[in-house]
């Protein structure tokens, strides 16, 4: 059974082609290529023995996806990862996100359409949530204004697809990510941001491994138990598999409506203090921070209510905090010995 994963050589995307293809799925990936490496591929195939097949498509252009569709035509469903990701650069260049992130859901729901293909899983992110009134937070809590053109491409894409699975064949199941960390065991796929990091945790990674000098610290006044923010972080295999469970949810029909929304956390918040005293235990290393003043747009906590994802989905995080940040300390330092 053939699947379309669009930025399928970016950090979340890859290995999900790793868990599909370990579960006998046939894999198809299309990326742009601006956010990852062609190398990811044949690390993909290193990993699992079979090279997926690749497309480099720009799939904000209607042309180059309708190509796309039609060379591939016996596709089951697609999981869509292709988007602008980048919480900062999206502030400075709000257009850059609209028609990427947006154009590319568009064009990716007609060919879907035109081609009858009824499976649809989307990448979206707790950003829409906001600052969340009630922690834990849950599906159904009202969503609030976004806090950057990145945040706001993931709401308008969550309307879009609603009302396109209201109106066609399509099924659709929206996975909202709290914060994906860690790498795979075999350390040869990996977050690879480009540049200085915006994340923490590839920016603590560069910290250790001297690259960068030390670590910010955006804020210790926060009403949390420490002071610094408060996040759910969620190993990124965890994650990949739950994306093949929602699949696998539509091959077996057992959607409940044709627009289906799950939070995918562990449901523990930790601080960037936990985070960085849980990695400097770990792998045994002095982390080099600062405490600066706060992020703009940075909310202060948020973790999830996973209830749903648990009983409805049937899936459950299982790595902990101690596995992401091992497996986040051993993909830098081969990243260090390979560059
Ligand atoms: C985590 C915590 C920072 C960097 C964003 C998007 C989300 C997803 C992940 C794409 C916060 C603190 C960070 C640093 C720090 N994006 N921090 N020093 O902002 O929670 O989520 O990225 O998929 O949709 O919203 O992630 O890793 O940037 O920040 O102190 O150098 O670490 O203040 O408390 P964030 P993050």
């Amino acid at each position: 059974m053939k699947i379309l994963v669009t930025g399928g050589t970016g950090f979340i995307g890859s290995h999900t082609v790793v868990e599909l293809q370990e579960k006998g799925f046939e894999v198809v990936i299309a990326d742009d290529l601006s956010n990852s490496f062609i190398e990811v591929v044949d690390n993909i195939e290193k990993i699992t023995g079979v090279k997926p097949i690749f497309e480099k498509v720009d799939l904000s252009i209607a042309e180059e996806t309708r190509k796309l569709f039609e060379k591939h035509k016996d596709i089951f469903g697609v999981i869509h990862f292709a988007a602008s990701k980048a919480v900062g650069e999206s502030v400075n260049k709000p257009l850059l996100y609209y028609r990427n992130n947006i154009n590319s859901l568009i064009n990716v729901l007609e060919q879907m359409q035109e081609h009858d293909i009824k499976n649809f899983v989307f990448s979206s992110s707790c950003t829409v949530y906001g600052q969340p009134d009630k922690l834990p937070v849950s599906e159904n809590a009202p969503l609030k204004k976004a806090l950057s053109p990145y945040g706001n491409t993931k709401k308008i894409c969550e309307d879009i697809i609603d009302d396109v699975a209201a109106a066609s064949e399509i099924n659709a199941i929206k996975l909202r990510y709290f914060n994906p960390i860690g790498a795979h065991e075999s350390a040869l796929i990996g977050e690879y941001p480009q540049g200085i990091p915006n994340n923490l945790i590839p920016y603590l990674t560069q910290t250790a491994a001297g690259i960068r000098e030390f670590l910010s610290i955006y804020g210790n006044d926060y009403n949390t138990p420490d002071g610094t923010g408060i996040r759910d972080y969620i190993h990124v295999v965890d994650l990949a598999k739950a994306h093949v469970i929602a699949i696998e949810r539509m091959i077996n029909n057992k959607c409940l409506s044709k627009t289906e929304i799950f939070n995918i956390g562990t449901g523990v918040g930790y601080s960037v203090l936990d985070i960085v005293k849980s990695f400097e235990k770990v792998n045994e290393i002095k982390i080099n921070y600062k405490i600066v003043s706060r992020r703009a747009g940075d909310i202060e906590k948020v973790w999830a209510d996973t209830a749903y994802a648990n009983d409805e989905l049937g899936w459950k995080a299982e790595r902990t905090l101690d596995d992401m940040m091992r497996s986040a300390w051993n993909w830098e330092t081969k990243l260090r010995i390979e560059n």
